[in-house]
């Protein structure tokens, strides 16, 4: 049902490879108990659609390809009846097939690497989405995921980073997207991290890194959206 939005004004900030991490941990806690996830790919560029071409993506992933400002809308409407979780993977410009998918979300994860001038780029996503939520005439929560961390110690720039949107009062996830070979492995073998075979032992404890950074990622996912409906509530009940 909840829709989560990827979107960043950055090509490269790591929108698909988030998107894709996210619906494959959600698919695999999912699929026991029947649940599906819906996936739309509305960049041209179609990556997300690729890998969920690909042999090894979970069945119970729900690809919506080609996704256009025309058809956007549709796409999300029919996702969020049969889906229990709706991803959208945007392309990095502010189109009105970005702004109308924003408009229609749960939570926007913009990620972002943790430079300067990444964060700039992050703003300005920002200032899209707060646009949209002036079109839709609601509150549309929002996060900045760091992604592409070198190690997960972050860095001083990442800290002076994380204090500067802490003091504009923008929300920063508490966990990040580590720069792993298997985040990237998984878009040429197809697959999940988990389904991933290390050939070393450096390589399998870093795949199982990689498969706990994942679930790691969609605890605070549901945390946050958990977080937002109970603040909604709160808000109705004055
Ligand atoms: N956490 C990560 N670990 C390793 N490589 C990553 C990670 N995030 C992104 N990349 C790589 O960076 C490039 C851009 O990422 P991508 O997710 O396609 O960004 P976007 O969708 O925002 O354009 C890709 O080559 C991808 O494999
Ligand atoms: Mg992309």
């Amino acid at each position: 049902m909840p829709t989560i939005v990827f979107a960043s004004s950055k090509g490269g900030a790591g929108k698909t490879t988030a998107a894709v991490i996210l619906a494959s941990e959600l698919a695999r806690q999912g699929a026991a108990k029947g649940i599906n996830i819906a996936l739309i790919d509305a960049d041209p560029n179609q990556h997300s659609a690729a890998w969920a071409n690909k042999e090894g993506c979970p069945e119970n992933i729900k690809l919506f390809e080609n996704a256009t400002e025309e058809s956007i809308l549709d796409a999300i409407d029919e996702a969020e009846s049969n889906a229990g979780f709706v991803l959208v993977d945007l392309e990095g410009v502010a189109s009105s097939a970005v702004i109308g998918a924003v408009s229609r979300a749960d939570l926007v994860v913009i990620p972002c690497q943790p430079s300067q001038n990444d964060a700039k780029e992050a703003v300005k996503t920002i200032k899209t989405i707060q646009y949209s939520a002036r079109v839709a005439g609601r509150t549309i929560p929002f996060a900045v995921l760091f992604t592409r961390l070198s190690a997960a110690i972050i860095t001083k720039t990442g800290k002076h980073l994380a204090a500067e949107f802490d003091g504009a009062g923008i929300d920063l996830f508490e966990c990040s997207l580590i720069d792993r070979e298997a985040f990237k492995s998984v878009f040429s073998y197809g697959g999940t991290v988990n389904s991933l075979e290390g050939s070393n032992k450096r390589e399998q404890e870093s795949i199982k890194k990689a498969s706990n950074n994942a679930k790691i990622f969609a605890e605070e996912i549901k945390r946050k959206l958990k977080n937002h409906i109970d603040q909604k509530k709160r808000a109705a009940n004055g």
